[in-house]
Protein backbone atom coordinates (compact mmCIF):
# COMPACT_ATOMS: atom_id res chain seq x y z
CA UNK A 1 0.00 0.00 0.00
CA UNK A 2 1.27 3.49 -0.57
CA UNK A 3 2.37 5.84 2.18
CA UNK A 4 1.53 9.05 2.92
CA UNK A 5 3.93 11.81 3.96
CA UNK A 6 2.92 14.72 4.76
CA UNK A 7 4.64 18.00 4.49
CA UNK A 8 4.97 21.17 6.27
CA UNK A 9 7.20 23.82 4.83
CA UNK A 10 6.10 26.50 6.88
CA UNK A 11 8.09 29.53 7.34
CA UNK A 12 11.56 31.53 6.13
CA UNK A 13 13.98 29.19 4.76
CA UNK A 14 10.88 26.22 5.33
CA UNK A 15 10.16 26.06 1.59
CA UNK A 16 13.45 26.24 0.31
CA UNK A 17 14.52 23.39 2.64
CA UNK A 18 11.71 21.58 1.84
CA UNK A 19 12.25 21.12 -1.36
CA UNK A 20 15.70 20.12 -1.13
CA UNK A 21 14.55 17.23 1.32
CA UNK A 22 12.00 15.85 -1.28
CA UNK A 23 14.11 16.47 -3.89
CA UNK A 24 16.81 13.67 -2.34
CA UNK A 25 13.82 11.72 -1.47
CA UNK A 26 12.65 11.40 -4.95
CA UNK A 27 16.65 10.74 -6.29
CA UNK A 28 16.22 7.14 -4.24
CA UNK A 29 12.76 6.50 -4.81
CA UNK A 30 13.92 3.66 -7.29
CA UNK A 31 15.58 1.94 -4.17
CA UNK A 32 12.83 2.18 -1.80
CA UNK A 33 10.50 -0.82 -0.61
CA UNK A 34 7.89 1.33 -0.40
CA UNK A 35 5.33 4.50 -3.22
CA UNK A 36 4.63 7.05 -1.28
CA UNK A 37 2.38 10.48 -1.77
CA UNK A 38 3.17 13.92 -0.81
CA UNK A 39 0.66 15.80 0.84
CA UNK A 40 1.25 19.65 1.26
CA UNK A 41 -0.19 21.29 4.19
CA UNK A 42 0.01 25.05 5.69
CA UNK A 43 1.27 25.17 8.84
CA UNK A 44 3.02 27.42 11.42
CA UNK A 45 2.89 31.42 9.94
CA UNK A 46 1.98 30.11 6.70
CA UNK A 47 -1.17 28.62 8.24
CA UNK A 48 -1.60 31.64 10.23
CA UNK A 49 -1.76 33.57 6.31
CA UNK A 50 -3.29 31.16 4.59
CA UNK A 51 -6.23 29.62 7.12
CA UNK A 52 -6.00 31.99 10.08
CA UNK A 53 -3.88 29.47 12.33
CA UNK A 54 -0.55 28.10 13.07
CA UNK A 55 -2.38 24.44 12.97
CA UNK A 56 -5.15 24.74 10.47
CA UNK A 57 -7.52 21.48 11.15
CA UNK A 58 -6.79 20.32 7.70
CA UNK A 59 -3.40 20.12 8.37
CA UNK A 60 -4.02 18.40 11.69
CA UNK A 61 -5.92 15.53 10.28
CA UNK A 62 -3.52 15.40 7.16
CA UNK A 63 -0.93 14.27 10.23
CA UNK A 64 -3.17 12.19 12.00
CA UNK A 65 -3.75 10.16 8.98
CA UNK A 66 -0.55 10.25 7.87
CA UNK A 67 2.38 7.43 8.44
CA UNK A 68 5.08 10.27 8.73
CA UNK A 69 5.50 13.83 8.62
CA UNK A 70 8.32 16.00 7.27
CA UNK A 71 8.86 19.59 8.83
CA UNK A 72 11.04 22.13 7.89
CA UNK A 73 10.74 25.37 9.88
CA UNK A 74 8.56 27.79 11.36
CA UNK A 75 8.45 31.30 12.86
CA UNK A 76 9.39 34.95 11.57
CA UNK A 77 9.65 38.14 13.56
CA UNK A 78 6.29 39.22 11.43
CA UNK A 79 3.99 37.00 13.51
CA UNK A 80 5.48 38.07 17.08
CA UNK A 81 2.15 40.10 17.66
CA UNK A 82 -0.19 37.76 16.06
CA UNK A 83 -2.93 36.53 18.96
CA UNK A 84 -1.71 32.56 18.09
CA UNK A 85 2.21 32.84 17.53
CA UNK A 86 3.64 29.80 14.97
CA UNK A 87 5.24 28.27 17.77
CA UNK A 88 2.29 27.51 19.57
CA UNK A 89 1.01 25.59 16.15
CA UNK A 90 4.22 23.38 16.95
CA UNK A 91 3.63 22.60 20.13
CA UNK A 92 -0.15 21.66 19.69
CA UNK A 93 1.40 19.69 16.56
CA UNK A 94 3.59 17.75 19.14
CA UNK A 95 0.83 17.27 21.66
CA UNK A 96 -2.07 16.43 19.34
CA UNK A 97 0.17 13.62 17.97
CA UNK A 98 1.31 12.73 21.08
CA UNK A 99 5.08 12.69 20.12
CA UNK A 100 6.96 12.58 23.66
CA UNK A 101 9.91 11.69 22.40
CA UNK A 102 12.22 14.15 21.02
CA UNK A 103 15.64 12.40 19.38
CA UNK A 104 18.63 14.75 18.66
CA UNK A 105 21.52 13.11 17.45
CA UNK A 106 24.89 14.77 17.68
CA UNK A 107 27.28 13.74 15.01
CA UNK A 108 30.52 14.90 13.77
CA UNK A 109 31.41 15.02 10.25
CA UNK A 110 35.10 14.76 9.73
CA UNK A 111 35.10 17.30 6.95
CA UNK A 112 33.72 19.72 9.03
CA UNK A 113 35.71 19.49 11.90
CA UNK A 114 36.96 22.73 11.96
CA UNK A 115 34.07 24.52 12.23
CA UNK A 116 33.22 23.50 15.54
CA UNK A 117 33.93 25.96 18.66
CA UNK A 118 36.08 23.28 20.43
CA UNK A 119 39.04 22.22 19.92
CA UNK A 120 39.34 19.28 17.49
CA UNK A 121 40.98 16.75 19.71
CA UNK A 122 37.72 17.36 22.10
CA UNK A 123 35.65 16.76 19.90
CA UNK A 124 37.19 13.89 17.24
CA UNK A 125 34.91 11.15 19.26
CA UNK A 126 31.50 13.15 20.10
CA UNK A 127 28.78 10.38 18.61
CA UNK A 128 25.70 11.05 20.91
CA UNK A 129 21.77 11.41 21.66
CA UNK A 130 19.64 13.92 23.37
CA UNK A 131 16.19 12.39 24.26
CA UNK A 132 14.44 14.89 24.94
CA UNK A 133 10.67 14.75 26.77
CA UNK A 134 8.80 17.16 24.78
CA UNK A 135 4.43 16.52 25.42
CA UNK A 136 5.15 17.50 29.06
CA UNK A 137 6.99 19.69 31.54
CA UNK A 138 6.68 23.53 31.97
CA UNK A 139 5.93 23.45 28.34
CA UNK A 140 2.57 22.60 28.97
CA UNK A 141 1.76 23.57 31.99
CA UNK A 142 -0.23 26.63 33.32
CA UNK A 143 1.59 29.81 31.64
CA UNK A 144 0.46 33.12 33.26
CA UNK A 145 1.22 36.56 32.80
CA UNK A 146 -0.13 39.43 35.37
CA UNK A 147 1.54 43.53 35.78
CA UNK A 148 3.19 42.03 38.42
CA UNK A 149 3.52 38.75 38.15
CA UNK A 150 4.23 35.64 36.35
CA UNK A 151 3.99 31.97 36.34
CA UNK A 152 5.16 28.99 34.35
CA UNK A 153 3.68 25.36 36.01
CA UNK A 154 6.32 22.45 35.70
CA UNK A 155 4.48 18.90 36.45
CA UNK A 156 5.59 15.73 35.64
CA UNK A 157 3.50 12.27 36.26
CA UNK A 158 5.31 9.11 36.21
CA UNK A 159 3.73 7.93 33.34
CA UNK A 160 5.48 10.26 31.64
CA UNK A 161 9.02 10.02 32.63
CA UNK A 162 9.01 6.23 32.58
CA UNK A 163 8.06 5.95 28.91
CA UNK A 164 11.24 8.37 27.82
CA UNK A 165 13.25 6.77 29.92
CA UNK A 166 11.80 3.23 27.94
CA UNK A 167 13.28 5.38 24.74
CA UNK A 168 16.16 6.69 26.04
CA UNK A 169 17.85 3.02 27.71
CA UNK A 170 16.22 1.26 24.39
CA UNK A 171 18.09 3.00 22.15
CA UNK A 172 21.11 3.24 24.42
CA UNK A 173 20.94 -1.02 23.83
CA UNK A 174 22.01 -0.20 20.15
CA UNK A 175 24.42 1.86 21.09
CA UNK A 176 27.44 2.47 23.36
CA UNK A 177 25.18 1.63 26.63
CA UNK A 178 25.21 4.22 28.77
CA UNK A 179 22.42 6.96 29.74
CA UNK A 180 23.33 10.19 31.75
CA UNK A 181 20.13 11.34 33.29
CA UNK A 182 19.61 15.09 33.34
CA UNK A 183 17.75 16.96 36.03
CA UNK A 184 17.91 19.77 38.91
CA UNK A 185 17.40 16.88 42.25
CA UNK A 186 18.74 19.68 44.00
CA UNK A 187 16.00 21.98 44.04
CA UNK A 188 13.20 20.87 41.88
CA UNK A 189 10.38 18.18 43.26
CA UNK A 190 10.12 17.18 39.20
CA UNK A 191 13.88 16.30 39.05
CA UNK A 192 13.19 13.82 42.65
CA UNK A 193 10.71 12.68 40.41
CA UNK A 194 12.57 11.81 37.46
CA UNK A 195 15.93 10.85 39.23
CA UNK A 196 13.31 7.99 41.21
CA UNK A 197 12.15 6.92 37.63
CA UNK A 198 15.30 6.69 36.21
CA UNK A 199 17.08 4.59 38.85
CA UNK A 200 13.74 2.04 38.38
CA UNK A 201 13.43 1.73 35.02
CA UNK A 202 17.19 1.20 34.92
CA UNK A 203 16.34 -1.86 36.44
CA UNK A 204 14.82 -3.11 33.56
CA UNK A 205 17.93 -2.60 31.43
CA UNK A 206 21.11 -4.23 33.38
CA UNK A 207 23.40 -4.01 30.50
CA UNK A 208 23.02 -0.62 30.35
CA UNK A 209 24.92 2.29 33.23
CA UNK A 210 22.64 5.10 34.29
CA UNK A 211 24.25 7.79 35.36
CA UNK A 212 22.99 11.12 36.92
CA UNK A 213 23.93 14.67 36.04
CA UNK A 214 22.67 17.52 37.03
CA UNK A 215 21.49 19.89 34.55
CA UNK A 216 24.51 22.61 34.82
CA UNK A 217 26.71 20.67 35.34
CA UNK A 218 25.83 18.53 31.75
CA UNK A 219 26.08 22.11 30.34
CA UNK A 220 29.81 22.42 31.20
CA UNK A 221 30.43 18.94 30.52
CA UNK A 222 28.99 18.91 26.94
CA UNK A 223 32.17 21.78 26.49
CA UNK A 224 34.74 20.09 28.48
CA UNK A 225 34.09 16.90 28.05
CA UNK A 226 31.11 15.82 25.13
CA UNK A 227 32.51 12.32 24.01
CA UNK A 228 32.01 10.41 27.04
CA UNK A 229 27.99 11.03 26.75
CA UNK A 230 26.19 8.24 24.65
CA UNK A 231 22.72 8.74 25.24
CA UNK A 232 21.25 12.04 27.30
CA UNK A 233 18.00 12.08 28.47
CA UNK A 234 15.62 15.02 29.76
CA UNK A 235 12.96 16.73 30.45
CA UNK A 236 11.54 19.22 27.76
CA UNK A 237 12.91 22.53 29.05
CA UNK A 238 16.40 21.21 30.03
CA UNK A 239 16.30 18.99 26.48
CA UNK A 240 15.64 22.24 24.65
CA UNK A 241 18.60 23.91 26.19
CA UNK A 242 20.88 21.30 25.71
CA UNK A 243 19.98 20.15 22.38
CA UNK A 244 21.00 23.62 20.86
CA UNK A 245 23.99 23.66 22.64
CA UNK A 246 25.23 20.27 21.60
CA UNK A 247 24.36 20.93 18.03
CA UNK A 248 26.69 23.44 17.65
CA UNK A 249 29.56 21.57 18.59
CA UNK A 250 29.61 19.95 15.29
CA UNK A 251 30.11 23.73 14.23
CA UNK A 252 26.54 24.80 12.47
CA UNK A 253 23.39 23.90 13.93
CA UNK A 254 22.19 23.73 10.09
CA UNK A 255 23.21 19.67 9.83
CA UNK A 256 21.01 18.80 12.46
CA UNK A 257 18.41 16.31 12.33
CA UNK A 258 15.43 15.17 14.72
CA UNK A 259 12.65 12.68 15.14
CA UNK A 260 9.88 13.14 17.20
CA UNK A 261 7.99 9.52 18.22
CA UNK A 262 5.12 9.13 19.91
CA UNK A 263 1.85 6.93 19.61
CA UNK A 264 0.89 7.77 16.08
CA UNK A 265 3.28 9.04 12.75
CA UNK A 266 6.51 10.38 13.93
CA UNK A 267 7.72 13.29 12.88
CA UNK A 268 11.28 14.83 11.15
CA UNK A 269 12.46 18.11 11.03
CA UNK A 270 15.41 20.09 11.49
CA UNK A 271 16.24 21.46 14.90
CA UNK A 272 17.38 24.93 13.57
CA UNK A 273 14.49 27.61 13.07
CA UNK A 274 13.53 29.25 9.79
CA UNK A 275 16.77 32.40 9.51
CA UNK A 276 13.96 34.77 7.91
CA UNK A 277 16.62 36.79 7.42
CA UNK A 278 17.92 34.85 4.45
CA UNK A 279 14.42 33.44 3.28
CA UNK A 280 14.07 33.34 -0.19
CA UNK A 281 17.59 33.70 -1.14
CA UNK A 282 18.47 30.14 -2.08
CA UNK A 283 21.37 29.68 0.13
CA UNK A 284 20.02 28.08 3.01
CA UNK A 285 21.78 24.82 4.21
CA UNK A 286 19.51 22.14 3.13
CA UNK A 287 21.71 19.30 4.80
CA UNK A 288 19.46 18.83 8.16
CA UNK A 289 16.10 18.49 6.00
CA UNK A 290 17.88 16.10 3.25
CA UNK A 291 19.29 13.63 6.77
CA UNK A 292 15.78 14.21 8.02
CA UNK A 293 14.57 12.56 5.50
CA UNK A 294 17.09 10.31 5.63
CA UNK A 295 16.23 9.96 9.64
CA UNK A 296 12.25 9.25 8.31
CA UNK A 297 13.51 6.36 6.07
CA UNK A 298 14.96 4.76 8.70
CA UNK A 299 13.09 5.20 12.00
CA UNK A 300 9.48 5.23 10.06
CA UNK A 301 10.02 2.78 6.91
CA UNK A 302 12.86 0.80 8.45
CA UNK A 303 15.04 1.77 5.09
CA UNK A 304 18.00 1.55 7.11
CA UNK A 305 20.24 1.22 3.62
CA UNK A 306 19.36 3.90 1.64
CA UNK A 307 19.04 6.32 4.69
CA UNK A 308 22.74 5.38 4.87
CA UNK A 309 23.07 5.93 1.57
CA UNK A 310 22.35 9.36 1.96
CA UNK A 311 24.22 10.43 4.91
CA UNK A 312 27.00 9.01 3.31
CA UNK A 313 26.24 11.35 0.11
CA UNK A 314 26.31 13.80 2.63
CA UNK A 315 30.05 13.17 3.97
CA UNK A 316 31.39 12.83 0.89
CA UNK A 317 29.74 16.38 -0.86
CA UNK A 318 30.61 17.83 2.66
CA UNK A 319 34.47 15.82 2.08
CA UNK A 320 34.57 17.53 -1.89
CA UNK A 321 34.16 21.58 -0.27
CA UNK A 322 30.63 22.02 -1.67
CA UNK A 323 28.92 23.23 1.12
CA UNK A 324 26.59 26.53 1.85
CA UNK A 325 27.91 29.86 3.15
CA UNK A 326 27.27 29.13 7.11
CA UNK A 327 30.09 26.70 6.61
CA UNK A 328 31.95 28.59 4.89
CA UNK A 329 31.59 27.86 1.26
CA UNK A 330 29.77 29.20 -1.66
CA UNK A 331 27.71 26.63 -2.86
CA UNK A 332 23.66 27.81 -2.72
CA UNK A 333 21.01 25.68 -1.66
CA UNK A 334 20.41 24.22 -4.94
CA UNK A 335 24.11 23.32 -5.79
CA UNK A 336 24.44 21.58 -2.25
CA UNK A 337 21.50 19.37 -3.24
CA UNK A 338 22.87 18.84 -6.71
CA UNK A 339 26.11 17.78 -5.13
CA UNK A 340 24.89 15.09 -2.54
CA UNK A 341 22.21 13.69 -5.85
CA UNK A 342 25.37 13.14 -7.55
CA UNK A 343 26.96 11.51 -4.41
CA UNK A 344 23.88 9.12 -4.18
C1 LIG B 1 12.74 23.36 19.33
C2 LIG B 1 12.27 24.79 19.29
C3 LIG B 1 10.85 24.85 19.84
C4 LIG B 1 10.91 24.38 21.27
C5 LIG B 1 10.19 26.23 19.74
C6 LIG B 1 10.14 26.71 18.30
C7 LIG B 1 8.82 26.25 20.35
O1 LIG B 1 13.14 25.62 19.99
O2 LIG B 1 12.12 22.51 18.66
O3 LIG B 1 13.71 23.09 20.01
O4 LIG B 1 11.23 25.17 22.18
O5 LIG B 1 10.63 23.21 21.51
MG1 LIG C 1 14.88 24.64 20.68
Amino acid sequence: MKKTIVALAGDGIGPEIMQAGLQVLDAVKAHLSFDYDIIEKNFGGAGIDAEGHPLPSATLEACQKADAVLLAAIGSPQYDQAPIRPEQGLLLLRKELGLYANIRPVTIWPALKHLSPLKEERIADVDFVVVRELTGGIYFGEHRLEEEMARDVNEYHVVEIERIMRQAFELAQTRKKKVTSIDKQNVLATSKLWRKIADRVAKDYPEVILEHQLVDSAAMLMITNPARFDVLVTENLFGDILSDEASVLSGTLGVMPSASHGTGASLYEPIHGSAPDIAGMGIANPVSMILSVAMMLRESFGEELVARKIEGAVGASFAAGIVTKDLGGNASTFEAVEAIIKHL
